[in-house]
C-alpha cells in the first residue's frame, strides 16, 4: 500500500523523489564544489568513507566527521597515508565547529549524518540536520555550498524536519544563496 501510495505522489506531484545514485550524488558534489572553485570538503557522517575516497583528488583539504566507534577507526586507517584527510570521532552536533576550523575558506558541506541500520550509529538525535545547519551559519563563510543528502525523507521520516522549516531557516541565513532539490539532495548555494 504504501508502495503504492508513493508512486502515486511521485507521478502527481513529483515528489518525493527516488534516492540518488552514488554517481549523482558525487557529481552534485564536484558541480557545486570544486568546479565553484571551493577548496575544502566537510562531510558529516563518514560510514566507510567512500565518498571521502571518490572526492578525494578534488578538494584540497578533507574533514569528515563519524560517530561510531568502529566505523571511525576504519576510516582513520584508510586515510592514514593522506594527509589533507582528516577523519573526526564523535557527534557532528559538537565537532563541525572543529572541522570548520581545520579548513581555510569556504567549503562544500556534505551532510549526510544520520541512522540508516546496519552497522550506522544514532546520536541523540536521528537526523542532526537543524543543528549543523545552526553551526554553518554562525561559524561558516558566506561563500559555502551545503548539500543534504536523502530530501526525500525530509517531514516523511520521524527525527527529519520538514522541507519547508529547512527553506525557512536558509532562506533566513543565507537570504542570498539558491534553495532547491536536485536528484533528492537538498541544494543551498551561494549566488
Ligand atoms: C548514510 S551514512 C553516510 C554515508 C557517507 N556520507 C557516504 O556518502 O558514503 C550515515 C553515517 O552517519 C553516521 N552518524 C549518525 N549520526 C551521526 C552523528 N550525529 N554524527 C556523526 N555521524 C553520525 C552513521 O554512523 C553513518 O555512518
Amino acid at each position: 500500500m504504501r508502495q503504492i501510495l508513493l508512486k502515486l505522489s511521485r507521478a502527481i506531484f513529483h515528489w518525493p523523489p527516488l534516492p540518488a545514485s552514488v554517481q549523482e550524488k558525487q557529481s552534485l558534489i564536484v558541480r557545486f564544489g570544486c568546479q565553484r572553485g571551493l577548496k575544502n570538503f566537510i562531510e558529516t557522517g563518514t560510514f566507510q568513507g567512500d565518498m571521502v575516497e571518490a572526492q578525494r583528488g578534488n578538494f584540497h583539504k578533507l574533514v569528515t566527521i563519524e560517530l561510531g566507534d568502529t566505523l571511525y577507526e576504519a576510516a582513520k586507517r584508510r586515510f592514514a597515508a593522506h594527509a589533507h584527510v582528516q577523519v573526526l570521532h564523535g557527534d557532528s552536533g559538537t565537532l563541525l565547529p572543529e572541522a570548520i576550523r581545520l579548513t581555510e575558506g569556504p567549503a562544500l558541506y556534505w551532510l549526510d549524518a544520520h541512522y540508516s541500520r546496519g552497522i550506522t550509529v544514532r546520536g541523540d538525535q536521528e537526523a542532526p540536520i537543524l543543528k549543523e545547519l545552526s553551526i554553518i551559519a554562525a561559524q561558516g563563510q558566506p561563500g559555502d555550498a551545503i548539500l543534504i543528502d536523502d530530501a526525500r525523507l525530509f517531514g516523511l521520516r520521524l527525527g527529519y524536519p520538514r522541507l519547508a522549516t529547512v527553506h525557512k531557516f536558509a532562506a533566513r541565513e543565507w537570504p542570498a544563496h539558491s534553495f532547491r532539490v536536485e536528484s533528492d539532495v537538498i541544494c543551498i548555494l551561494p549566488p
